[in-house]
Order: structure tokens, then C-alpha cells, then sequence
């Protein structure tokens, strides 16, 4: 049974397949492949892209979803196995997977990770001990990895390049108040990697750096996909030529799970924020943003409504991307 947890189990070709078949329901929205079928969406965690465009996508296919959202409207889950459950959780993942097994076909799960231990937050055990229990295939809606975010960003690019092979993909870090979650940028390296795209991680300094299985991985995608990696603390350096500037905000692995301290280093950073002069720098590059976005503290006014900005296609390419997702998972095809 194939789920989709992260873009690292799919090759380069098979996810190409998808972005074809997101492409053909983007012009033909309206479907009856999913009829009297069904997905359940558990939420650990905020959403507005990510739960609308599942709920329409799975709507649009002729099908149901359920959202549930443990702790809330929804009995709180341990995901640990073997432990004593004298916390909060009611129920353990495996009574959770098995029965939402029984009632629907598809089952996706958003689980921020906790930020206190990096060391094992890196192993995303939360989605896999899911996808472990589940008897449907399992859909991350962003766990350590984002990888339907992953496709959408793909889909947007190469509707505006066609081929993106050889374009100058720029990871920037961003400024924002506090340390967020690494998933989007772990997830933009591997995608943009796997098409083989020439990509720039750029960081503030070396706390910055993401998890080396990322960035291991993405060195690994350039050398067999025919693009490269590099990594620069350097602004200037990162946006000269750039073809894409992907801007995302992340927490300083090293000060994992401890804000006060990593606030030392993360203050001396606003100057990282996307404004019109960095994106002057570039070669007419176009510029985006999973969102949220707080403005002009990542990116500025003038950047977020520039004609370059493609948040808006990319969020929208979320709808089009999960639907070819959940059909491929269900052996549908066009
Ligand atoms: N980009 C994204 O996943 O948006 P939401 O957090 O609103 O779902």
C-alpha cells in the first residue's frame, strides 16, 4: 500500500505523474473518480490552505472528508508506543488508525513537531507510527516535511519556466519573531533538488543550517537530477542571478525548544526580510511563500504584490496538487 509521507519515498518521475494529472484537474476541476469515497483530516495544528483545499479537493472528486481536530472536537491522541497513557490522550494511534481505517479510505494527518528534542522530532515518528497502524494509505499535511506544499511550489514553477532544470532556486531564510517549524524548507530543498534545479540555501549563519538529512538529500537529488547545491550566508551572493526566490522562516536547530536563547541570534536577523532590493538583485526572479505571511516582517508590501509574487498560484495549486494525490493513492485516473 502506498502512502504519501514524504516526496523522498517517490522518484522524480512518479511525481511528475501527479503534477501531470494536478495540471489536467486544474483545467477539468469538477471529477466523479472518488465517489462514495472518503478521507479523514486530523489536525494537531492551525490551518486555512490546507483544510480548505482538502475538504473542496475531495468535494470536487465526488467524495466526503472528515475533519477531526484531537484535543478539541476530538479525543486527544498518543502517538509513543508502549507508554503508560496517564496524560492528557485518550486513546492511542493505533485504536485511532484502525478504526478511521474502517470508516474511510484515505486518512491525512497535520502534526507540527513538539519543539523540545530535535534528536527525535528528525525522526517524524508521529505520521509514520500512523501510517504503521493505518490499513488506508496516510497523506502528511506537514509534519518535518510539507510535501503536498512541495508539489504545489513545483506545479507553480513550471507552469511559469516549463522546464525548470538548471534555474537558480534561492532558499531563503526570513525574518519572523519567533522560531518556526523547519518542514517548509526541508521540503522546498528536496523538491527543488529533485527537478534538478541549481540550489542556494541561504542562512543566516550556521545555527541556520536545516537537519544535514536534508540537506545530504538534496546534494544527493542535484548530483543524479543534473542541478547543484550550494549553501551561503551571503545575501548578496544568494540572490545575484536568482531565477526564484522561495522565502521561509525556521528556528535554529542547535537552540531547539529553547526561544529565549535562540532569540540572541535570531534579533540580530531582520535585515533577512525580502524587500524590493534584494529581488532587484535578481535575474527578474520570480518570488514565493508557502503562508502565512506576516507582511513586511518576512516580505514586504511591495514584494507580496508585485507581479513576480506567485504565493497566491502556488496556494492555490494546493487544491489541484492533493487531488491528484488522493486519486493516484486510490489507483484513479483521468
Ligand atoms: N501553507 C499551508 O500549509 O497553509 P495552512 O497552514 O494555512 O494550511
Amino acid at each position: 500500500m502506498r502512502h504519501f509521507l514524504s516526496t523522498a519515498d517517490w522518484s522524480a518521475q512518479q511525481l511528475d505523474e501527479l503534477l501531470n494529472l494536478a495540471s489536467r484537474l486544474k483545467q477539468e476541476p469538477l471529477q466523479e473518480q472518488l465517489r462514495g469515497k472518503s478521507i479523514a483530516l486530523m489536525f494537531m495544528n492551525p490551518s486555512l490552505r490546507t483544510r480548505t483545499s482538502f475538504e473542496l479537493g475531495m468535494h470536487q472528486l465526488g467524495g466526503h472528508a472528515i475533519v477531526l481536530q484531537p484535543g478539541k472536537d476530538a479525543w486527544g491522541v498518543e502517538f509513543k508506543t508502549g507508554t503508560v497513557m496517564d496524560g492528557d490522550a485518550e486513546e492511542h494511534i493505533a485504536e485511532v488508525a484502525g478504526v478511521l481505517s474502517r470508516y474511510c479510505d484515505l486518512i491525512a494527518l497535520r502534526a507540527f513537531p513538539l519543539f523540545k528534542d530535535w534528536s527525535t522530532d528528525r525522526d517524524d515518528a508521529v505520521i509514520r507510527s500512523l501510517a504503521k497502524h493505518a490499513s488506508v494509505p496516510v497523506v502528511n499535511m506537514e509534519t518535518i516535511v510539507h510535501p503536498c506544499q512541495e508539489l504545489a511550489l513545483m506545479l507553480t514553477l513550471k507552469e511559469r519556466f516549463g522546464e525548470v532544470r538548471k534555474k537558480k532556486f534561492v532558499l531563503s531564510w526570513t525574518w519572523h519573531p519567533r522560531p518556526l517549524n523547519t518542514a517548509v524548507a526541508n521540503s522546498a530543498l528536496l523538491i527543488a533538488s529533485k527537478f534538478g534545479m541549481d540550489v542556494t540555501l541561504l542562512c543566516p549563519e550556521e545555527a541556520y543550517r536545516l537537519d544535514p538529512q536534508f540537506e545530504s538529500a538534496a546534494m544527493g537529488y542535484a548530483a543524479a537530477s543534473g542541478g547543484s547545491y550550494y549553501m551561503t550566508h551571503n545575501i548578496d551572493e544568494a540572490y545575484a542571478g536568482a531565477d526564484v526566490v522561495y522565502a521561509k522562516s525556521w528556528g535554529a536547530l542547535p537552540f531547539y525548544g529553547k526561544p529565549d536563547q535562540e532569540w540572541e541570534l535570531r534579533k540580530n536577523y531582520r535585515h533577512f526580510m525580502v524587500d524590493e532590493d534584494k529581488m532587484s538583485k535578481t535575474d527578474n526572479a520570480l518570488f514565493s511563500h508557502c503562508l502565512p505571511l506576516r507582511r513586511n516582517v518576512k516580505a514586504t508590501d511591495a514584494v507580496m504584490d508585485a507581479d513576480y509574487c506567485v504565493a497566491l498560484d502556488e496556494a492555490e495549486n494546493r487544491l489541484h496538487v492533493q487531488k491528484a494525490v488522493m486519486m493516484n493513492l486510490l489507483g484513479k485516473k483521468l
